[in-house]
């Protein structure tokens, strides 16, 4: 890793303790990672919100990535577009990926998205939408794992994933109610609150610092 970017990571906003406070809802990120035209992906993710709003205990952000602006190289350079995408991240608690799978990886826009910052994702959970062929997106999953792993956070083994090539979604891209998709997205977000819940208290009763 070269030395700018570790330099970057070091100054970059984001204490990782400016989310939430006290009986404040806790700020979930949904992150849309498909920039593709024609994506299935923003459907998929209105229909994840679809269940994320019946809880009470959320604040949603919707992050689609076509639509923030973000310098096309990683730089220090400070630039109104990345201080903005720093402070959105920053002010999260929380983050849901909705990813497909392009040859058995992730979209190159979110590695990009993700690589801008660095303490803004600290001591926070993410969880996974994740859809594709037969492999669901599971393959994409997987590897964030390890990109969020160096990045401090908490990944959560409860995911929902679907296959969108095989009539688990209809033509809007909604996800079918057969496929057990809905009873997989309310196990991930009862996990999300307790770990959102959890991270945010210890990052209140202490820094932290990696
Ligand atoms: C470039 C490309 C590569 C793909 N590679 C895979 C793959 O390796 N495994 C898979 O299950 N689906 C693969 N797919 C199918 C996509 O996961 C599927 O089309 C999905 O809808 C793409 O998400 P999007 O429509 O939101 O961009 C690929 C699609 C594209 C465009």
């Amino acid at each position: 890793m070269s030395t700018d970017l570790l330099t970057t990571r070091e100054t970059r906003g984001g204490d990782s303790g400016t989310s939430a406070g006290a009986g404040e809802r806790l700020r979930v990120a949904v992150i849309i990672g498909s920039t593709r035209e024609g994506r299935v992906g923003a459907a998929v993710a209105r229909w994840f919100a679809t269940h994320a709003q019946q809880y009470d205990a959320f604040e949603l952000d919707m992050v689609d990535l076509l639509e923030v602006p973000l310098p096309v190289r990683l730089t220090e350079e400070v630039t109104p577009e990345l201080d903005a995408w720093s402070a959105r991240i920053d002010r999260a608690d929380a983050f849901v990926i909705v990813t497909p799978e392009y040859n058995h990886g992730y979209p190159a826009a979110l590695k990009h998205a993700i690589d801008l910052l660095y303490r803004e994702w600290h001591a926070k959970p993410v969880g996974f939408v994740s859809y594709g062929g037969v492999g669901r997106g599971l393959r994409a999953v997987e590897q964030l794992r390890q990109v969020f792993a160096e990045l401090h956070a908490v990944t959560l083994r409860d995911s929902v994933s679907v296959n969108v090539s095989d009539g688990e979604v209809d033509d809007l891209g909604w996800v079918r109610e057969h496929t057990g998709a809905s009873t997989a997205a309310k196990r991930l977000l009862e996990r999300l609150e307790w770990w959102a819940d959890a991270l945010h208290s210890a990052r209140t009763a202490s820094a932290y610092t990696a």
